[in-house]
């Protein structure tokens, strides 16, 4: 009988998810795959975090490098997160000539480099296709479906915690903190959310994209990263009468000598696809030359659709095991000897139509001091808003502008902001280039 030994590390909600999809659904996979998956070892530090797994007598044991260092095990599952264990584990397993699936996108962003280089030199296959999006298959369309394509540009909400943060504060007006404190209450969002909210979790997930869509070497930090948390009800409310919903976005475009790569919160169209993803849910826009648009949309995170991302890279090993294939897609989906150093543009450099909230004096006079301002700079305004009087001494003015460079928008609010009649720091939004997104 053609067998895989798996051997899983950490067997927290998503482990617990693989151990059961790989126990209850073991013939269905089996019929597909040809080859049987069993889950030989499971190694958690906790030794309660077996329960309920209906686990063989010494299956569950304590020591991940046990496991690594099973002559038996073919293929190793790290789910154990961080960049320190779980790097010296992955590194360990791909020495020991073992392959590797993960779900870890912190590691691969900031070490898949030189990770995948080892693993190629060893012939094993480090998979990831849990890293990004849960349970819809960006990595697979990226590295396998569009292979005939140029991709020009994605757009994605890769972030579940925010994207149902964002949706809380949208639909009944709460503050940032209290959705935020809501979504901890049940499980969305952890005790220290900064990995989600300040956006990093989306700029590691853009970062692998960017690598497999472009064909360029992974590099987390040149992508400008700016979270949620400055986000209020006051903008998303503006956001909607101007027929906008605010996103937590990773945006990316290919501009053939460059790529202009960044994670921040922008207002999308409200009849835009990506604008009615809600709640805790992901999508993800591609654009390719010959395909044209395509969108995934699914769980982007919890113990089964994470799970099954982690059992399809298990069974395209098994498959390749099967066939006596190995490393049959690059690990970056382009030969490693045509991976090319992109530069990513610096934020300053890009262009884009800016939403911008001004806490101004309500008097004579107010409104021409700011768009001189923005005129010395360049910036052309396309419409003005004025809602209600004074709060607070102040009043929001809301300019939207035509394309306008990011580095002219920043210089003249740093002026703007110094004048007597502007009380607070004006608030900037981008917007999203409607031609990219409709
Ligand atoms: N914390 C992530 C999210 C899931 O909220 O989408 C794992 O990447």
């Amino acid at each position: 009988m053609h067998e895989l030994k798996i051997g899983l590390l950490g067997c927290g909600i998503v482990g617990k998810g693989v151990a059961n999809i790989l126990i209850q659904n073991q013939q269905l996979i089996q019929s597909r795959a040809g080859i049987r998956l069993t889950l030989k070892t499971v190694a958690d530090i906790d030794t309660e975090s077996g329960r309920g797994i209906p686990l063989d007598e010494g299956v569950f044991i304590t020591d991940a490098f046990k496991v690594v260092d099973d002559p038996e095990i073919d293929v190793v599952v790290e789910l154990i997160g961080g960049k320190t264990i779980a790097r010296e584990l992955i590194l360990k397993a791909v020495d020991n000539g073992k392959h590797v699936v993960t779900a870890n996108k912190a590691l691969i962003a900031e070490h898949g480099n030189e990770m995948f280089q080892k693993a190629l030199e060893k012939g094993v296959e480090i998979a990831y296709e849990a890293s990004v999006g849960g349970c819809m298959p960006i990595i697979k369309t990226l590295r396998e479906s569009l292979i005939g394509n140029h991709i020009h540009s994605m757009t994605g909400i890769l972030n579940g915690t925010c994207n149902y943060i964002l949706s809380k504060i949208t639909d009944t007006g709460i503050s940032f903190e209290e959705a935020l404190g809501n979504a901890q209450a049940i499980g969305f969002a952890e005790a220290d959310p900064t990995l989600d909210v300040e956006g990093f979790d989306t700029a590691h997930k853009l970062t692998i994209l960017s690598s497999i869509a472009y064909g360029m070497a992974l590099n987390l930090k040149d992508i400008y990263t700016e979270g949620i948390t400055r986000i209020t009800p006051m903008d998303i409310e503006f956001a909607r009468q101007f027929g906008y919903r605010i996103k937590l976005l990773a945006i990316s475009k290919n501009n053939g000598d460059s790529v202009d790569a960044r994670v921040h919160p922008a207002m999308i169209s409200d009849s835009n696809l990506l604008s009615n993803v809600n709640g805790s849910l992901n999508a993800v826009a591609v654009t390719g030359d010959a395909a044209g648009d395509i969108v995934l949309y699914g769980h982007g995170a919890g113990m089964m659709p994470t799970a099954s991302a982690v059992i399809s890279d298990l069974a395209d090993i098994a498959r390749n095991r099967l066939s006596g294939i190995k490393n049959r897609i690059p690990p970056l989906s382009f030969q490693p000897d045509h991976i090319k150093t992109l530069p990513i543009m610096p934020i300053d450099e890009i262009s884009t139509h800016y939403y911008c909230r001004f806490s101004a004096v309500d008097s004579p006079g107010v409104l021409s001091k700011i768009s001189g301002i923005l005129g010395q700079y360049g910036i052309s305004i396309k419409s003005v808003h004025q809602k209600g009087r004074k709060t607070k001494g102040s009043v929001p003015v809301v300019m939207l502008t035509h394309l306008a460079k990011e580095a002219d928008i920043q210089r003249a609010l740093a002026e703007i902001d110094g004048i007597d009649v502007v009380n607070e720091k004006t608030v900037i939004i981008r917007i999203a280039e409607e031609e990219e997104l409709e």
